[in-house]
Order: structure tokens, then sequence, then C-alpha cells
């Protein structure tokens, strides 16, 4: 039905967008947004082993400092790590620094967490909104530098497609 990926690697993201927002249609939720959306993804892009979301939740006070962590949102692909500190791994990496971290060899990143041990290469986008880091968009693939610039361009404006849809 959705059949975006090319012969190349890279998928056609204005048709995904488009695509996107016909399923999204009125729909406003989180939970479900964001599953349709991680569904979209992992069908839709080529060499994938995970694709989805992170949450953002208060985690443990720190020394009376409030923290905040990651905790595993909708997402497609085998069963994950529940909870991450901001500032651990690639995902924490992104959400504590506010930036999209590309990882072309995860097993070079230092403190790179290792949920799925087919994974080789990561790219992790913070939901960044009014400054405020409401979660990551993370994807994995077996691929040695699977994700290119292209593809970080794409999937940051499928992002904010799915944030301009979504209430969070
Ligand atoms: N690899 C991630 C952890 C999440 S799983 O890959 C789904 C990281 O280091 O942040």
């Amino acid at each position: 039905m959705f059949d975006t990926t090319s012969a190349s690697t890279h998928p056609d993201y204005a048709l995904l967008g488009k695509q996107l927002s016909s399923i999204l249609g009125n729909e406003r939720g989180l939970i479900v947004n964001t599953a349709q959306f991680s569904a979209l993804i992992y069908h839709s892009l080529s060499h994938l082993n995970w694709a989805g979301f992170y949450l953002t939740v208060p985690g443990n006070q720190s020394g009376g400092n409030p923290v905040q962590e990651l905790l595993l949102g909708p997402f497609q692909g085998k069963v994950a790590c529940t909870r991450i500190p901001f500032g651990r791994g690639v995902c924490g990496t992104a959400a504590a620094e506010k930036r999209t971290v590309v990882v072309p060899d995860v097993h070079a990143f230092p403190g790179h967490i290792a949920c799925d041990s087919a994974s080789n290469s990561e790219i992790v986008i913070p939901l960044l909104k009014d400054g405020a880091v409401l979660g990551v968009l993370d994807i994995d693939s077996p691929q040695l530098n699977r994700f290119s610039a292209e593809d970080q361009q794409g999937l940051e404006s499928l992002l904010q497609i799915l944030m301009a849809a979504t209430d969070f």
C-alpha cells in the first residue's frame, strides 16, 4: 500500500509526508499518531530493524534537582530498553543536547545502549517544542552508515508534520 522505497535506500520523503498527513487525518492523540508514524517509517524505509519513540517523563530526583528521562513509547521492532536517562546512549544524548544525532557505527559511539545486537547504525531526532524536549524518534539499522543527510532532512520534516498534527 505504501511502497515508497526506491531502488536506492532513499524513499520519496515528499510523498511520505503526504501519506503521513492523510493517515493522521484529524486524530490528535499522542499514542495513535506516534504509533502510525512508527509503522509508516518502519515499512517505508529500507534496512531498518527498529523505529519508534521515547517520550520525556520525570525521572528520579538527583541531589534534589529534577531530572528527566525517556520512557519507551510506540515502536516497531524487537522489545527495547524501557527507560533511558537524559545524557545516556544515543537517545539520551540527542535529548540532552537538543540536536539530531546520526551514528554511522554504533559500536564506535561511547555509551551506546545495545537493545538489539543487529543494530549497526542509528539516527535519533529530538521532538522540540518551545525549547522543551518532548521525546525522541529513534531509528536503527543493521547496515553501517545507513542514514544520510537526505534521510535526516526528510525525517525531520516528517516529524514537523507529526508534531503539528498531535497534542503532546
Ligand atoms: N540504541 C539506543 C537505545 C534504544 S534502542 O536502540 C531502541 C541508544 O543508545 O540510545
